[in-house]
């Protein structure tokens, strides 16, 4: 048995012999992050992808992002150390009924936010992330109609900018929509000077309450820009503070809590889903070149093309 310290040193050698690259989400476990080659949101994720000479990837992330990574890079061995690593909101979205909302609304172009499976990107035409969903909803024709999924608090989110009435689906990401209210107004008043950062896939009420809204890179880049500020309340999942309090060792992060009925439930602000890859799985999946993410040729071929659209209309 190795103790952590082995096994991430014995995980970048096994990238140098292997020419292998290491991505991470920021909400990975924080050993996973410190021993990855780039940690980003997800589109700096994609972004990275796309240009990687690597001859194998491996996405500490979640499946969506390791079939978007196979979907840029075909011709590569994309590994995921856990392939169980879901996603609740991606899962709200089937593919067949996408379709059937297409075919109810035969004159809307799909915008489909990168939380979401190769099938249903097959279906869309542009991916956004929470990085670039303002630039590429403005980008298109002020009077096209828009189906928009299938984050509904993102959507909104983008509705109210934009000023535009694009039809939203019914998901949401169970991790940042049950931050509570009442907890957040309490550390508001407990902590008058700190800025409240939250991510656009939090609820409205909790949008409201706050200063700051963001993808995580944002929020990340918010705490770096200001360093006059020494306290932050957070309201995105907690693998963020890792890369926070590195970047800026001062600050003090607040994470808000979820709501919770007492004994029901989860009391963390953590996504099972990301947790799932573990230093040992990651070994394990460099060791033995395995779990790979393989993407369906035919629809791989259709997704490809709105997510380099949105490559495109990022820069
Ligand atoms: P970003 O990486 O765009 O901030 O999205 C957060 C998220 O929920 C990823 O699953
Ligand atoms: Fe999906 Fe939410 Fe987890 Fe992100 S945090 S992977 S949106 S369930």
């Amino acid at each position: 048995m190795m103790d952590k310290q082995e096994l991430s040193a014995a995980i970048r050698t096994l990238c140098s012999e292997k020419n292998a690259v290491i991505m991470a989400h920021y909400y990975q476990r924080p050993e996973i992050q410190d021993v990855a080659d780039f940690i980003g949101d997800s589109l700096a994720l994609a972004q990275q992808a796309a240009k990687t000479t690597a001859d194998i990837i491996v996405m500490c992330g979640v499946h969506f992002m390791a079939e978007t990574a196979k979907i840029l890079c075909p011709d590569r061995k994309v590994l995921l150390p856990d392939p169980t690593a879901g996603c609740s909101l991606a899962d709200s979205c089937r593919a067949e009924d996408l379709k059937a909302w297409k075919e109810a609304h035969p004159d809307y172009q799909v915008v489909s936010y990168v939380n979401t499976s190769a099938a249903v990107k097959a279906l869309t035409d542009v991916v956004v992330t929470s990085s670039n969903a303002l630039k590429i909803v403005n980008r298109m024709p002020e009077d096209a109609k828009i189906l928009f999924g299938p984050d509904q608090n993102l959507g909104r989110y983008i509705n109210q900018l934009t000023g535009r009435k694009m039809e939203l689906w019914n998901g949401a990401c169970h991790v940042h929509s049950r931050f509570s209210p009442e907890a957040l107004m309490e550390m508001k008043k407990q902590y008058p000077e700190a800025k409240v950062l939250a991510h656009p896939e939090c609820k409205q009420i909790i949008l409201n309450l706050s200063d700051i809204i963001g993808s995580t890179q944002a929020l990340l880049s918010y705490v770096k820009a200001h360093p006059e500020e020494k306290t932050f309340i957070i309201a995105t999942e907690s693998g963020i503070l890792h890369e926070m309090q590195k970047a800026c060792p001062d600050v003090t992060l607040l994470p808000v809590p979820p709501e919770t009925t007492e004994g029901v439930g989860c009391h963390c602000n953590e996504c099972e889903y990301m947790r799932q890859n573990t230093l040992e799985k990651l070994y394990a999946c460099l060791k033995d070149e395995t779990p790979e993410v393989i993407v369906d040729a035919a629809i791989a071929q259709a997704a490809v093309k709105p997510i380099q659209r949105m490559l495109d209309w990022s820069k």
